[in-house]
């Protein structure tokens, strides 16, 4: 009998050995990823200084930057609060007090915008760079050219951004979370090619790249998942899809008003419609179009990160 006990608590010991020896491995494995470095060619950005452009960066921020950064893009401390995982602040991107403005140089935009890598060479967290990484370079310069104009906020902390506990290393090392560290996703060595502004399959398809549609809706939109634990599915928006039964009409009064056709209204936290929804009429026809000219597909629900 003793013998039995002494085997079962042998059996037991190994294995809450092997879990914390587990649990310590993927932990590691998260450092690594989190402190790895880019090596990445940044092309020089050049900044408009005319209103016009300036008017056009902040149409730019309002739908691609505004709903984590702020409204008035001085940060928000408490971005994403994941309780025991830990949590990530979206910085303060003005020249105020805690503000990153001032230690930015338009280089360094470029880099953590196209590329993802920050000025100490890791990968940005979370922040969608990938869906940046399209940007225009005429976009790009407008985007900064606001950036650099936008009145100074004083508001944030001194604490890093992300900040991960054990468990949050532990579960991101597991791939819980898919990969969010966005310069190991991006393609460093090319630049995508960018279409004329307009009505056309071709501009939706760039405004759809932008604004990370894909991030969530999967990588062939026909349904996904965000990284964000609490999100619910994001559904299908090829024909495939609700969609196929929706006009132009029901797709734009869909993203400024987040009603659907079918009177489901669609939560702001997940589906970022109060900042997509401020696109303009042309701007939303183009995606409109380019999702009607997408192959029905049956729709998925797989994590896309
Ligand atoms: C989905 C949320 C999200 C969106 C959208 C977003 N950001 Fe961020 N941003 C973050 C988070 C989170 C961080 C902190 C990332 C880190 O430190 O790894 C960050 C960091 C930054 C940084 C600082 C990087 C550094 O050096 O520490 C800049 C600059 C920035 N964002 C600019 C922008 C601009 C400009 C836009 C719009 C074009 C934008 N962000 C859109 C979440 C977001
Ligand atoms: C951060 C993740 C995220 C991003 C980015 C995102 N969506 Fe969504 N979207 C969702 C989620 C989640 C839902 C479902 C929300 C709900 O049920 O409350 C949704 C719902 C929708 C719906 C309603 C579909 C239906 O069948 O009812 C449409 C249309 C839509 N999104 C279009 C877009 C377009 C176009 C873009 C890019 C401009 C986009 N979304 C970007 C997460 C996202």
């Amino acid at each position: 009998m003793k013998k039995v006990l002494k085997g079962i608590g042998f059996v037991f010991g190994s294995l809450i050995g092997l879990i914390i020896l587990l649990a310590l491995g993927l932990y590691m494995k998260s450092r690594l990823e989190f402190s790895h470095t880019y090596n990445v060619n940044v092309e020089s950005a050049s900044i408009p200084t005319d209103a016009t452009s300036i008017d056009h960066g902040k149409h730019l921020a309002t739908i691609l930057c505004m709903e984590c950064h702020s409204q008035d893009l001085g940060g928000d401390t408490n971005w994403m609060a994941l309780g025991a995982l830990g949590g990530v602040k979206a910085p303060n991107l003005t020249n105020g007090k805690y503000g990153i403005a001032g230690q930015l140089s338009n280089t360094d935009l470029v880099r953590i915008l196209r590329h993802g890598v920050k000025p100490d060479g890791t990968s940005v967290f979370v922040m969608p760079a990938n869906d940046f990484y399209h940007l225009s370079d005429s976009d790009l310069g407008d985007l900064i050219a606001y950036l650099r104009s936008v009145p100074s906020v004083d508001r944030g902390d001194d604490k890093p951004d992300v900040q991960m506990t054990f468990i949050g290393n532990v579960m991101y090392g597991a791939g819980v979370f898919g990969n969010l560290l966005r310069a190991s996703t991006i393609d460093q060595t090319n630049r995508p090619a960018t279409p004329q502004p307009g009505i056309s399959i071709e501009y939706g398809k760039y405004l759809v790249n932008i604004n990370g549609c894909h991030d969530c809706h999967g990588v062939q939109l026909s349904g996904g998942k965000s990284g964000d634990p609490q999100s619910p599915p994001a559904p299908n928006l090829t024909p495939g899809g609700d969609l196929k039964n929706w006009s132009e009409a029901d797709f734009l009064k869909t993203l400024r008003t987040g009603s659907t056709p079918s009177g489901d209204l669609l939560e702001p936290r997940f589906m970022p419609w109060p900042w997509k929804g401020q696109m303009t009429d042309d701007e939303l026809k183009a995606i409109w179009m380019y999702l009607h000219s997408l192959p029905p597909l049956p729709t998925t629900t797989s994590s896309t990160g």
